[in-house]
């Protein structure tokens, strides 16, 4: 069982044949009362959700997840969180043999196609934080043309329950460097970027912006390169990549 893993990020476990989605039962645990070490998954998600209100396909073999965190972070560094959990999904991968990248902010690719994403949200003091890793599944299956599957990066199914807690292990040391030690966090996404370097196109709330991503600030922003300058940029979604 994912309890007996021993992982402090999984002290409570409820898995699921289905749901509709792992992040809002997640959320319905910590309006009553489950805190920190609380995990969900399902088999099956009906409505499982993106970022920026997207659909997220989750059929049987995917690795569908919830974690209830409540970090020892201040309120100002909560968005440390995703980049350190897009290092510890990496980091996790290459144990597995894939050789996943980071795209800015905490897609996870294989080749060019996203085999991994990760949602962060709050609710109260919590951050919940989901990972969509597309595992057992053929790429057809997944809904996107753009995305990959473990089975298909390794021509071979992986024990589910040996990728959480690789995912997990590494989760643990990652956010506990989040807090004190980013740098070396941010180091180890540099390592594991594919996005720096490129030529971009961010979409975030503001509009879109184009430009060369030149590196990260020391709070995991993307400094863009423009002719009019070198731009911030702190939440977003990069939409090509080129170059
Ligand atoms: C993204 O790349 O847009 C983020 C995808 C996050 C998907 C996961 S699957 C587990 C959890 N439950 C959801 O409904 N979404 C997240």
């Amino acid at each position: 069982s994912i309890e007996a893993l021993g992982s402090p990020l999984a002290r409570r476990v409820e898995v699921h044949g289905e749901l509709p989605s792992t992040q809002e039962r997640a959320r319905e645990l910590v309006r009553a009362g489950a805190g920190h070490g609380t995990a969900v998954l399902a088999r099956v998600q009906s409505g499982g959700r993106g970022r920026r209100g997207r659909q997220w396909v989750s059929p049987p073999g995917g690795l569908w997840m919830s974690l209830v965190l409540r970090p020892e972070l201040s309120l100002g560094k909560l968005h440390r969180i995703t980049p350190a959990a897009a290092v510890a999904g990496a980091k996790a991968l290459w144990e597995l043999g894939v050789e996943a990248r980071i795209k800015w902010p905490n897609d996870l690719l294989v080749g060019g196609r996203k085999v991994c994403g990760i949602l962060a949200e709050g609710e109260g003091t919590c951050v919940l934080l989901g990972i969509g890793l597309n595992a057992n599944l053929d790429p057809e299956e997944t809904g996107s043309p753009a995305a990959t599957t473990l089975r298909r990066e390794l021509g071979r199914d992986v024990d589910l329950l040996r990728l959480i807690g690789l995912l997990l292990g590494r989760l643990e040391t990652e956010l506990g460097r989040a807090g004190e030690d980013f740098g070396a966090v941010l180091d180890d996404w540099r390592a594991l970027d594919c996005t720096l370097g490129r030529r971009v196109r961010v979409r975030r709330f503001g509009g879109v912006v184009e430009g060369v991503a030149a590196d990260l600030n020391s709070e995991g922003a993307l400094l863009l390169e423009t002719p009019s300058g070198t731009v911030e940029v702190f939440e977003g979604e990069v939409e090509k990549l080129r170059g």
